[in-house]
């Protein structure tokens, strides 16, 4: 295991303040983020925890413009919408700032002023649509139009959320104004840069020294590095943001993104005022003894691996993150739900119903660590009912209502330990290091399943060890018996707490310890600390069930399927096509192929460029799986390939095949694969 750093920033991606939080975000960055900072702070280790609302850029005014509000109006009601329900979710944040705050203002206009005093922006005159009507500069999402790349009919003028790349309204086919539909004409207009080409090489030295990072991470950061960094516009035409601290550019803000990331800095000096010692918050960004983990999504992997850090070398005296782990995305219900109905669902009305510990727990199990996973509200109660009811829960309950009715509640005395309880014991003991372990490799739905995994060992003790029988025959027995068990009732609180830290609490205060829960430290929970004779409390229920109507209620709410015919499993869902002779299928060949190579193709959130060998020969292969599976999953599989298709240019990538697949999302996803035993080449017939 790593060393114990002297102190840890973390931080979790600012949410855009232009809407309520929704399982996606928790999924992406909050969860995984609050699990270890709980984690840290149990072992005492000095750890920051900071956040805010991201409150400028286009998404804020445009939803301003369309309500007919200020942008004022739509940051401060989304930001205490969002401040609420992260607290009710549990959220332990040190400090949740806003970037309008003053201090983020002052921090962001610092960075400019210091990069433009040092020479480092360049000033460039470009072209820009402009809108007579509205009498603006249509900048990133205040128009549309077709895209250049993939021709799909309403890419935003930063990007096409068909193919991902990142555009220049200049570029879109036919433009019209988001705002009055009217056809924009071109004006000339002066923008700032940021020349990230000129930090490439050390960008690339930073990335490449930390080997450790997520696959999917590396490789976004590798296609930049191979497409080459271009400077990059950090000033918009717009009078929502930060303004241009330069005399002369009136109607200029700061780029939302180049103002939102030194939020985190804003943020922790905010945090440092509140806390009565201004000066402490560079220690967290300055000191070399910091180790700073950002917790993001993986749409905002390049600014967090490149622009950010590029801004903090180009700064200078600041520390660069240790670590960005990204989640990919948490789809809802297999997508198969109506984009125009809800197609989200919101924390704040989750919490209506449910306790935040209930949503903790399943999102902490399918958290989208290494591919996109899906939310199902079936799987939502199966999980509470069926593990976090019926296992932790009936495995608490059990025993202090045990203890309760057989020895007044008192813990009883552990005597001589059988190979049974031995074995318990010495499991126990294991735990926090393995949990840990996990948690620090950001490996959080493991940790999770490993403490549930002893909540599963415990219940197993329970019944093997038959106390109902012993308490008759065999009283010492039982009294050991049930000691152990209280004993691990105890650390499971402590274990779990990370992930539902509001009934761990319950249940430590049904333990009745006299130290405040907060006290109690991770690796102590391998020990057993209850004493002989300790009384507890009365037992309650910690987890309730989920019924069946709740849950049907909550799938009404998502609006009806876009398909109605959703096939079942199993049942083809397209009709089967017409007959062809032998001869015909003959023509096609097939073989077995072996992945060497796979990377994501530069701006696309589909493709996948793989790199495959057949018998002796190697092919490039481009294929449309890179929202099922990653290319760390991939690599080194045996699959089957059509190996003599024509070639095809996808995205500027030539493909020299084509990988066969089940034709579907979420479970009805599957790649043809074959041992790694038969050798690549084999040919299919
Ligand atoms: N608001 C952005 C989003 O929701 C994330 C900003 S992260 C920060 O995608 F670093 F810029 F703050
Ligand atoms: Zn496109």
């Amino acid at each position: 295991m790593s060393e114990t750093p002297k102190r840890i920033l973390v931080t979790a991606a600012l949410p855009y303040a232009n809407g309520p939080i929704h399982l996606g975000h928790l999924a992406g960055a909050y969860l995984p983020s609050d699990i270890y900072v709980r984690y840290h702070r149990r072992c005492r280790h000095n750890i920051l925890f900071i956040c805010g609302s991201d409150e400028h850029g286009v998404p804020i005014t445009i939803r301003a413009d369309k309500e007919g509000v200020t942008p004022k109006d739509v940051v401060d009601r989304f930001h205490g919408m969002n401040t609420e329900a992260f607290a009710r979710f549990g959220m332990s944040f040190d400090n949740y700032s806003r970037t309008s705050a003053a201090v983020h203002h002052v921090t962001a206009s610092e960075f400019f002023l210091d990069f433009h005093q040092q020479g480092i922006l360049k000033k460039k005159d470009e072209q820009q649509l402009y809108c007579e009507k509205d009498r603006m500069f249509l900048a990133d999402r205040y128009v549309e139009g077709i895209c250049p790349v993939c021709k799909h009919d309403s890419a935003r003028g930063d990007q096409c959320e068909q193919c991902g790349p990142w555009l220049n309204g200049v570029e879109l086919i036919s433009p019209r104004g988001k705002l009055c539909g009217s056809t924009p004409i071109v004006r000339t207009t002066t923008h700032f840069y940021l020349p990230l080409g000129d930090f490439q090489q050390r960008l690339e030295q930073y990335v490449h020294s930390h080997t450790e990072w997520k696959e999917n991470v590396k490789q976004y950061c590798e296609s930049w590095f191979r497409e080459g960094l271009q400077d990059r516009a950090v000033t918009r035409d717009l009078n929502w943001g930060v303004p241009v601290p330069l005399e002369g550019y009136p109607n200029k803000v700061l780029y939302v993104w180049f103002d939102a990331v030194l939020g985190y800095i804003s943020s922790t000096k905010e945090w440092a005022v509140n806390a009565g010692t201004p000066e402490k918050w560079k220690e967290y960004w300055q000191d070399e003894g910091t180790k700073y983990v950002a917790f993001i999504g993986k749409d905002n992997v390049v600014f967090h691996c490149i622009v950010f850090p590029a801004m903090l070398m180009a700064k200078g005296g600041y520390i660069l993150p240790d670590n960005v782990p990204a989640n990919e995305f948490l789809n809802l219900e297999g997508g198969k739900f109506s984009k125009s109905r809800n197609n989200a669902i919101y924390l704040k009305d989750v919490l209506e119903s449910f306790d935040p510990d209930q949503l903790r727990y399943t999102l902490a199990c399918n958290l989208p660590e290494t591919r996109d996973t899906d939310f199902y509200w079936k799987d939502f109660q199966a999980k509470n009912n069926s593990e976090l009811a019926d296992i932790y829960g009936n495995f608490v309950n059990r025993t202090l209502a045990f203890t309760e009715r057989n020895f007044e509640g008192k813990v009883p005395p552990r005597g001589v330990l059988n190979n049974r309880d031995k074995e318990i014991v010495e499991y126990l003991k294991s735990v926090p290091g393995t949990v840990g372990a996990l948690y620090d490799r950001y490996k959080f739905r493991d940790g999770t399943a490993e403490v549930m995994n002893l909540a599963r060992a415990a219940n197993k003790y329970f019944n093997d060890s038959e106390p109902w029988k012993t308490v008759k025959s065999d009283r010492a027995q039982c009294a050991t018996t049930l000691n152990i068990a209280l004993q691990i009732v105890r650390s499971l609180s402590i274990l779990f707490s990370p992930v539902v830290p509001f009934s761990s609490e319950r249940i430590w205060k049904m333990m009745n310890i006299d130290m405040p829960f907060s006290d109690a430290v991770w690796d102590d929970a391998g020990q057993l600390l209850l004493p002989e004779g300790h009384q507890i409390s009365k037992p309650e229920i910690v987890f309730r069930k989920i019924e069946d109507a709740e849950i049907e209620r909550e799938l009404a709410k998502l609006g009806p399927p876009v398909d109605a015919a959703v096939p079942a499993p199993g049942v083809p869902s397209a009709p089967i096509k017409p007959i062809v002779g032998f001869e015909d299928f003959q023509k096609i060949d097939l073989r077995v192929a072996k992945i060497i190579a796979c990377e994501p193709v530069p701006k696309s959130k589909k493709l996948l460029r793989l790199q495959v060998e057949i018998g002796g020969e190697k092919r490039q292969i481009v294929a449309g799986i890179a929202q099922q599976r990653s290319p760390e999953e991939l690599i080194g599989k045996s699959v089957i390939v059509v190996a003599n298709l024509a070639p095809a240019t996808l995205m500027g990538v030539e493909s020299q095949g084509m990988l066969l697949a089940t034709h579907g999302d979420g479970e009805a996803f599957a790649l043809l694969t074959v041992s790694n035993d038969v050798p690549s080449g084999s040919w299919i017939k």
